[in-house]
């Protein structure tokens, strides 16, 4: 046997983690791809949804149907809610029907959702190297010949249509000629309230022959969730009403996202118990919140084009040299001396003026106009994140980390 060192800090790590979660009962309902048993606030668009798809249920094709919502309202969770409870009904009833879900975002690529689908119906396909419309045509032939009767969900399905624009999709709502007997009834997901005018006006029309809106829940609603969730993944009395009221406060108003709320309560928990507290409460949900924004700077920060990012960090060294009066000007002079320090060729004023709206609109950077009278206007500009989160994400690409070094 090991003897067991109380000063060992390893020692007291493991007999804690033996003892078991102190906090969680189940980690697992509060990971962002569960699904609830139960869907408050969601009873209108539950029903729909089942009522579009229901038609299966007598071997009929259900009309198509284009859901779509601001992140974190439900869409993925109501629909996956349907599918497996109208799975379960058509097999005790013994009818048989497919239900296919396939997220496009992960899937990356058009050949790759097709390929899923066909493994789903048990066609096999080779992983790369045919042609997109030889594998849809694949799909259809095997569909056909075994009547198949499928629902294929394709979630985020707005980064297909960023992608590659509408064409595929046009191929599948119309293929039913060339299915029959079998179908293919189409449900398509998006965040993007936007979404349906980058489709062409026949794609539009067959995709959402019905259509879903899934509005934000507000800090009450996301109260009640979160209540009810905490209760299925922490231990009784291990967290505060205090500490859910503001996961659902943090949450609400500005966003009305519940995967935001679920996160942050998730995150708190696992700080509460890595410090070896009993009881989540609302400073480890403040805590938990300055990781997710951390988190989303970083995300934001490393997709930017090279010269933002310069012009990003052009605003924060203005910024550190004389926060009143960092500006347009200023921010431009110190952007042409760091593109200097890169070799890369400066951008003129105005496009660097445009860079600076986007990072406006990002919330990375604030752009005040400034009217000076008759001497003209200027933008104020000040960086909205700090040295350290830019310096994290900068560290770690080539170009960005020499810019980091101090002048000679
Ligand atoms: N009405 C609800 N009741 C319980 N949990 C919900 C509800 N709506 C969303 N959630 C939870 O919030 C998270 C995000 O939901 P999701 O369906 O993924 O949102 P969307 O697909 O609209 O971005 C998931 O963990 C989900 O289980
Ligand atoms: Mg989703």
């Amino acid at each position: 046997m090991i003897k067991q060192d109380h000063n060992d800090p390893l020692d007291l790590i493991f007999s804690k983690a033996l003892e078991g979660r102190v906090l969680f009962k189940n980690h697992k309902a509060l990971q962002s791809d569960f699904v609830p048993n139960h869907l408050p606030f969601r009873n209108n668009q539950l029903s729909s949804i089942g009522q579009i798809l229901a038609p299966i249920l007598h071997s009929s094709k259900p009309s198509n149907l284009l859901i779509y919502g601001k992140t974190g309202t439900g869409k993925t969770a109501a629909t996956k809610h349907v599918i497996a409870k109208l799975f379960e009904t058509a097999q005790n009833k013994k009818i048989y029907s497919k239900f296919v879900y396939c997220n496009a975002r992960m899937s990356g690529t058009e050949y790759r959702t097709l390929a899923e689908l066909a493994s789903n119906i048990g066609l096999s396909v080779p992983f790369t190297g045919l042609a997109v419309t030889e594998v849809l045509s694949r799909i259809q032939q095997f569909m056909k010949k075994n009547s198949l009767k499928v629902v294929l969900v394709i979630d985020e399905i707005d980064y297909l249509v960023k992608a590659y624009g509408d064409n595929l999709l046009y191929d599948i709502t119309t293929s039913s000629d060339k299915i029959s007997p079998g179908f293919l009834s189409l449900i398509g997901i998006s965040n993007d309230l936007q979404f349906k005018e980058q489709l062409g006006a026949r794609v539009q029309s067959r995709l959402s022959e019905e259509e879903l809106v899934f509005p934000p829940y507000s800090a009450e609603e996301l109260r009640t969730i979160l209540t009810e969730r905490a209760s299925i993944a922490l231990n009784p009395g291990s967290y505060t009403n205090a500490a859910i009221g503001l996961c659902a406060a943090l949450s609400g108003s500005e966003h009305g996202d519940a995967r935001r709320a679920v996160d942050l309560l998730r995150i708190a928990g696992e700080i509460a118990e890595r410090e070896a507290s009993e009881c989540l409460e609302e400073r480890h949900v403040r805590i938990a919140l300055q990781k997710i924004d951390q988190d989303r700077v970083s995300e934001a920060l490393k997709t930017l084009p090279i010269h933002s990012k310069i012009v990003l960090l052009a605003a924060l060294y203005s910024s550190k040299a004389d926060p009143t009066h960092s500006s347009s000007g200023t921010v431009y002079d110190k952007y042409c001396d760091l593109c200097k320090r890169t070799g890369l060729e400066a951008l003129t004023t105005r496009r660097v003026s445009g860079l600076l709206t986007e990072l406006d609109t990002l919330g990375l950077v604030s752009a005040t106009v400034v009217n000076y009278g008759r001497y003209g206007r200027t933008k104020k500009i000040n960086p909205e994140i700090s040295m350290e989160s830019a310096t994290k994400v900068f560290e770690t690409d080539d170009t960005m980390k020499l810019l980091l070094l101090p002048l000679h």
